[in-house]
């Protein structure tokens, strides 16, 4: 045992039993939106150790602490109550995976199989992705009812750009800011746009302005929508079917009549393989890009790119993945079929 790690006397048996309803009390804590963290130590016999927190919370800013709490059934107990470090991974919003494994109730072993990490101070294992890590010495143990509370001293700590995952109610979640961060251009009415404003109206004026842009762009590379939308199809997979093209945009409002495709191969952006097939199967001959096609649908992918990390920039990068992941949920709700493969 570390003997600067000053343990409370009292004992959590003391306690007493309350009238409380433990699984309304447990959803009543919930509501407590907080970070996920990987607590890691090393156990007594060596080997790796590590649990799933979110009871972790800053403590003290000088001298640097920080706590957490471990339930006393937990089978790492012995080896936090015997380490004099232990090391803190406050997650990022990618590693939900991770949190589950670390939160499974199967040896420190298992919970590291196949995971690279580093020794941290005092043998703390330190993996990596994570949205901050803070090296701790143990500082004091307290008693917490069925868990222990362990106060730590932050020695070392690193961190990253990447949004920390959020657990909330039950799930994991993403924050995102609720400011008002981005301003109306002048002019603008600023009741035009807002949060209050009708779903089916804001979906509607991003698509307008958004299709606008591709217009634009269409125009700037001498192709019309049609032979734009052909040609960012054919580059997120080639060798579609004439057949698939004509699916895919009978999906969004429009048609690729024959004329499309024999002027995008006359244009030298296209070749079909109709060699292997008969007149009767033209739908299905595939469709390639040439190199000079190849070259447009690159630009038209920088573009998308650009656009993406402007995106990011001004609305934020969990704003961003937020928007990702409800538009993606939307779209499932209300078109659950797509037909073919668009990426
Ligand atoms: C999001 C989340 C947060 C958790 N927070 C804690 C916590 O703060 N303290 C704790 O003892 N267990 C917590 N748990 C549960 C432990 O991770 C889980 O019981 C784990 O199996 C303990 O591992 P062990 O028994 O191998 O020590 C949490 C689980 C999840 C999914």
């Amino acid at each position: 045992m570390n003997n600067n790690v000053q343990h409370s006397t009292a004992s959590h048996q003391n306690h007493g039993s309350t009238a409380l309803d433990p699984r309304e009390f447990r959803h009543a804590l919930g509501n407590f939106t907080t970070g996920v963290t990987i607590v890691t130590t090393i156990g007594t016999d060596g080997n790796p150790v590590g649990v799933t927190a979110n009871s972790f919370n800053s403590v003290s800013l000088d001298p640097p602490l920080v706590l957490w709490s471990l339930a006393r059934k937990s089978q790492s107990l012995a080896a936090f109550e015997s380490s004099t470090h232990w090391a803190v991974h406050i997650l990022a919003h990618d590693q939900d995976e991770l949190s589950g494994r670390f939160a499974r109730s199967v040896s420190g072993a298992e919970k590291f199989d196949g995971i690279e990490y580093e020794d941290g101070l005092g043998a703390a294992p330190l993996l990596s992705g994570c949205t901050t890590r803070m090296q701790c010495r143990t500082a004091y143990i307290y008693d917490g009812g069925d868990h222990i509370i362990l106060v730590g001293e932050v020695l070392k700590f690193d961190k990253s750009d990447a949004p920390p995952l959020v657990f909330q109610r039950g799930s994991y979640a993403i924050a995102t800011s609720t400011a008002q961060t981005i301003m109306p251009p002048p002019g603008e009415d600023p009741r035009n746009v807002s949060e209050t404003s009708p779903l089916g109206y804001l979906l509607a004026s991003a698509y307008l302005h958004f299709s606008a842009r591709t217009t634009e762009q269409a125009a700037e590379l001498k192709l019309n929508n049609i032979e734009y939308l052909v040609i960012s199809a054919l580059g997120t997979r080639e060798g579609r079917t004439y057949h698939e093209l004509i699916t895919l945009a009978a999906y969004t409002g429009r048609e690729v009549g024959p004329e499309s495709i024999n002027d995008l191969a006359a244009r030298g952006l296209i070749k079909i393989d109709d060699e292997r097939h008969s007149r009767d199967e033209e739908d299905h001959a595939q469709i390639y890009l040439t190199a000079e096609g190849q070259a447009i649908y690159d630009r038209i992918k920088n573009q998308s790119q650009l656009e993406e990390e402007n995106m990011m920039r001004q609305l934020g990068v969990p704003e961003t993945i937020a928007l990702r992941t409800l538009l993606s949920r939307f779209i499932r709700i209300h078109s659950p079929l797509i037909p073919y493969r668009w990426f």
